[in-house]
């Protein structure tokens, strides 16, 4: 989430790829104005840690962007969140400043963006605000970056709102569908092909930051454990990439982040129980949380499991919202 966080972001830290500096003359750039959708993702797909993550058609931002002469970035706010609109001090902000200290400060940026996914939500709200911001810019520059340098700058925001650089939400936000993030140094980013699958998910009104979620986290880990675990990954990457859904289903394990951090979202286990019975290839923690999301390999069953996820939250008392969407192919999409 755009953060109010003082965990410093530099565009120093980032070496972009050599990139064609080209661009239109100035006059024409300020004419220009580009509108994204920019969507929600899923980290981690349970066994994958900070390296799978996937795109969802459903939620999304909306932002646009226009070139202004001073070399500064300018946000607008448009939704009820009341997020940071000094640049330092907000995800897309900060990447948006990496971008114009590589363009060696020729102009800047005025961003609208009205947000969809709701800060801490655990569906990769921060990773749509800086990479939807930097995938816009780019559009408006005749896209004289990489896509892996998009990733680099996006990461920024990540690293405020969290502490961290990850990009388990960045990279398959700007690649869209499922992405694996094999090395962030260097950067090396694989998509992975996946046959279709429904994602549902369901979002307590309860906040996880994620920089807490973080920090709970066992520092040394079994060897048994890490076994079972890379077992899991290789399992389900390969699983998506032969359309296998058993295999898919049976690699849907964590052994080692679940445990930890379920503790912390009510009815985790009876609503993972519930989905199962439903017929839900399997699921877990979305993100670092708090939403729950799970893969279906019908329509009707994602729907069956969206109810059984109401009937579980509804006997809590806890305020919530659910999704039924698919896998987003394209990520960051200009309209
Ligand atoms: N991989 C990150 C984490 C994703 O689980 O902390 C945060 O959205």
């Amino acid at each position: 989430m755009a953060s109010n966080q003082q965990n410093s972001a530099s565009s120093a830290e980032i070496q972009l790829e050599d990139h064609p500096h080209q661009l239109p003359d100035l006059q024409e750039l300020l004419t220009r104005s580009c509108t994204v959708h920019a969507p929600g993702t899923v980290a981690n797909l349970v066994c994958g840690f900070d390296v799978l993550g996937l795109a969802l058609n459903n939620p999304y931002d909306i932002m646009t962007l226009k070139i202004i002469e001073e070399p500064v970035v300018v946000i607008h706010n448009k939704d009820e969140y009341n997020l940071p609109e000094d640049p330092q001090k907000n995800v897309a902000g900060v990447a948006l400043i990496a971008m114009i200290e590589k363009l060696d400060k020729k102009f800047g940026f005025d961003v609208t963006i009205e947000k969809k996914i709701m800060p801490g939500s655990g569906i990769g709200s921060s990773a749509a605000s800086s990479a939807g911001a930097v995938v816009a810019a780019n559009a408006l520059l005749d896209n004289t970056f990489s896509r892996a340098d998009l990733v680099q700058m996006a990461m920024l925001g990540e690293k405020l709102a969290s502490g961290v650089k990850h990009a388990d939400n960045i990279a398959p936000c700007i690649y869209g569908g499922v992405t694996l993030i094999r090395s962030i140094h260097p950067l090396d980013i694989v998509s992975v092909p996946a046959p279709p699958l429904f994602v549902t998910l369901v979002h307590p009104q309860i906040e996880v930051r994620t920089e807490d979620a973080r920090q709970i986290l066992r520092k040394q880990i079994l060897l048994k454990d890490a076994i079972r675990q890379w077992g899991n990954i290789a399992g389900l990457v390969t699983g998506f990439m032969k359309s296998d859904y058993e295999l898919i289903s049976r690699s849907l394990e964590d052994v080692i982040i679940e445990p930890v951090r379920s503790i912390l979202i009510p009815a985790f286990s009876e609503v993972k129980t519930r989905s199962l019975e439903a017929g839900a290839l399997g699921g877990g923690i979305s993100g670092s949380g708090p939403s729950i999301f799970m893969l279906s390999q019908t329509k009707e069953t994602a729907l069956l499991v969206e109810q059984k996820m109401k009937e579980v939250y509804g006997d809590t008392g806890i305020p919530f919202h659910t999704h039924v969407t698919t896998v987003n192919p394209e990520g960051v999409k200009r309209i």
